[in-house]
Formats: C-alpha cells, sequence, structure tokens
C-alpha cells in the first residue's frame, strides 16, 4: 500500500478545470468530486456515497451540495450527508470526507492530511503570471508511473540531452555545464549553468539565434512533488540579473495512485498571448512531455515489473543527486508522520 506524505498540500487541478460540474480525479488513491461552490471556493469530497458507493459526481448540485445519482441522500460541500429522501432521520455515518482546499495562482490545492492545513506552506507561483502576458499557458498529462520517477527526472535536466533530441536538445550544452544543488528543510534547488553557449530555444524571437549566451536552467522543488522551473538567459559575459531573457515554468504532480501520477505543466510567455503564438507554444511542451518524456518514463516503470525502487539497486550516477536527495527527504517526512500518527 502506498504512503503518502500527508500532512502538505497536493495540486489538485488548474482553477479553469473546476466549475459547477463536479470534476472527477483519483488523487492519492482515492476518488474526488471537485466543484465550484456558489461563493467561489472549491469544495472536494470522496466521490463515493456510503450508501452503494455511486460517484456522486454523476449526481446533481443543490446549491453547494451534491445529491447522489443513484437514491437521492444528499451532501453538503463538507460531506456532511443533510437530506435521506426516505426518512427524516438521517443514516448513521452516511458522510463523506471532504478535504480542505485553497486557490492560488490559477492553482487550486487541496490538504489531505489530518492536521491543520498550513496556508503558509502552499507553494508560490506568482511568477507564472506576468501582467502583460497574462495567465500562463497550461497543460495536463496522465503518466502512467509513480510520482517519484517524475521528480527523478525533473530534477535531473542532463535527461534533457538524451530524451528531448526533437525539442529541446542543446548538442551536449548541459554536460558542459556547472550542476548544483541546494537543501533548505524541504526545500531543493537545483541548478544548471552553461556559458558560452548557443541562444537556447525560449530567446527565440527576442536574440539573434548566431548570438552566444549564458544560460541557467534553475529549479526549486518543494516537497511532496511542487517544481517551478526558471528557464533564463542572458548576452555571454553579461550580468544574469540585467534584464534577462527568462521563462516561468511549473511542474506539479499529485499521485494519482501508487503506479499513475497527474502531471499538470506551465509555462509563461515572452510575448503577450496570441492565438497563433500559444498554440506554437503549447505543441512545442505538449512535443517534450507527451511525446519524449512521457514514453520513457512509462517504459522505465513497467520495466521495474512492480518491484521496489531500492531493492533494485539502482545505480548511482552524480546527476542523480536531485532526485535521490528528494527521495529520501520525502521518506524522512512520511516516517516523520507515521510517528506523530
Ligand atoms: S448509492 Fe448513494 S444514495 Fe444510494
Ligand atoms: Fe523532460
Amino acid at each position: 500500500m502506498a504512503h503518502y506524505l500527508r500532512n502538505c498540500w497536493y495540486m489538485a487541478a488548474w482553477s479553469h478545470e473546476i466549475g459547477e460540474v463536479p470534476l472527477r480525479r483519483r488523487l492519492l488513491g482515492d476518488p474526488v468530486a471537485l466543484y465550484r461552490k456558489a461563493d467561489g471556493g472549491v469544495a472536494a469530497l470522496v466521490d463515493r456515497c456510503p450508501h452503494r458507493f455511486a460517484p456522486l459526481s454523476m449526481g446533481t448540485r443543490d446549491g453547494d451540495a451534491l445529491v447522489c445519482p443513484y437514491h437521492g441522500l444528499t451532501f453538503d460541500a463538507g460531506g456532511t450527508c443533510i437530506r435521506n429522501p426516505y426518512s427524516d432521520t438521517l443514516p448513521k455515518g452516511a458522510s463523506v470526507r471532504s478535504f480542505p482546499t485553497a486557490e492560488r495562482d490559477g492553482i487550486v490545492w487541496f490538504w489531505p492530511g489530518a492536521g491543520e492545513p498550513d496556508a503558509a506552506a502552499i507553494p508560490d507561483f506568482s511568477m507564472l503570471t506576468i501582467p502583460a502576458h497574462g495567465a500562463p499557458i497550461t497543460g495536463y498529462m496522465p503518466m502512467a508511473a509513480p510520482y517519484e520517477m517524475g521528480i527523478d527526472n525533473l530534477l535531473d535536466l542532463s535527461h534533457i540531452e538524451w530524451v528531448h533530441k526533437g525539442s529541446f536538445a542543446g548538442n551536449g550544452v548541459i554536460f558542459a555545464g556547472e550542476h548544483s544543488l541546494e537543501q533548505e528543510g524541504s526545500r531543493l534547488q537545483s541548478n544548471w549553468w552553461m556559458t558560452d553557449v548557443p541562444a537556447p530555444p525560449h530567446t527565440y524571437g527576442i536574440y539573434n539565434p548566431a548570438m552566444r549566451c549564458d544560460h541557467w536552467l534553475d529549479m526549486r522543488w518543494d516537497a511532496p512533488s511542487a517544481m517551478y522551473l526558471q528557464v533564463g538567459a542572458c548576452p555571454h559575459g553579461a550580468d544574469r540579473t540585467d534584464n534577462p531573457v527568462v521563462a516561468h515554468q511549473a511542474h506539479i504532480l499529485t499521485p494519482e495512485s501508487e503506479g499513475s501520477t497527474h502531471y499538470f505543466w506551465a509555462t509563461t510567455r515572452a510575448f503577450p498571448p496570441s492565438e497563433e503564438g500559444d498554440a506554437m507554444l503549447h505543441g512545442l511542451l505538449s512535443q517534450a512531455f507527451d511525446q519524449e518524456d512521457k514514453p520513457i518514463i512509462e517504459a522505465t516503470y513497467a520495466n521495474m515489473d512492480g518491484r521496489d525502487f531500492w531493492d533494485l539497486k539502482p545505480a548511482y550516477l552524480g546527476i542523480d543527486a536531485g532526485g535521490t536527495t528528494a527521495r529520501r527527504i520525502l521518506a524522512m517526512l512520511i516516517a516523520a508522520e507515521g510517528e506523530d500518527a
């Protein structure tokens, strides 16, 4: 059985995915119905009626309450049964679990823990909204692999040179760069720094492609699985804080189950939004994630034949420092929760 870190925030959805009609999404193994309440807040209820286990998301709304599609038990947005169509008495134990939610930066977070939700612990993604360029371009990719394998992938960006030959690979510039890893509590900062390299793809249209650049890929990881990537470039030798070309990206993973993951991604634009430009960027990133990362990560997981990651005694390369440290931090946090319980 999977042991997830529970007293923390996970991304449930992009804000724009949540409306009046409940969205059913499996989160940390449980089916959850997500819908928007009259006050604009988001309700998150376990999507399983306690009577005969019908999905409440197939039911109807009665104000902020959900009416079960099978026999009509009605649950308020906190999961309490408030109506039994067969009797004035409410059946014992007939409530469903609800999860606290919070919405920030276009992201709906949910808190699956028992403890009091800590709003201050929501990772900051305010950089995704650039006033002149609007809300970010967002995407979603289901992945048939555990979320830890997505973290391994994202904290080791050297994979770009192998996996992303069809999109972002840069003829070995990452291998020639410097990598640093810093830990601060349950946060990691995994940075790649490459100097005197060709202008990277995110600068196209701004820098002359023939220009030499200094280029960075700075990845922040917050436990359990929210990552912010700053993709930056400046003219070679210039001060990197002096008007660089920067793209801000979110890579946020939420376990769907032990062996499957919701991969939410977003990127800012270097230009104001346009239908054509957005379609081009969306296409480029979908190609990189759907057709390059996803196949190799899923094939890797399938190839483990259900065996435990550490039991397989993975060979260690220096590039694994980020992913391995993240796994250790997660294991420690999960163990600490077990002790508290
Ligand atoms: S299954 Fe929901 S009321 Fe019967
Ligand atoms: Fe990748």
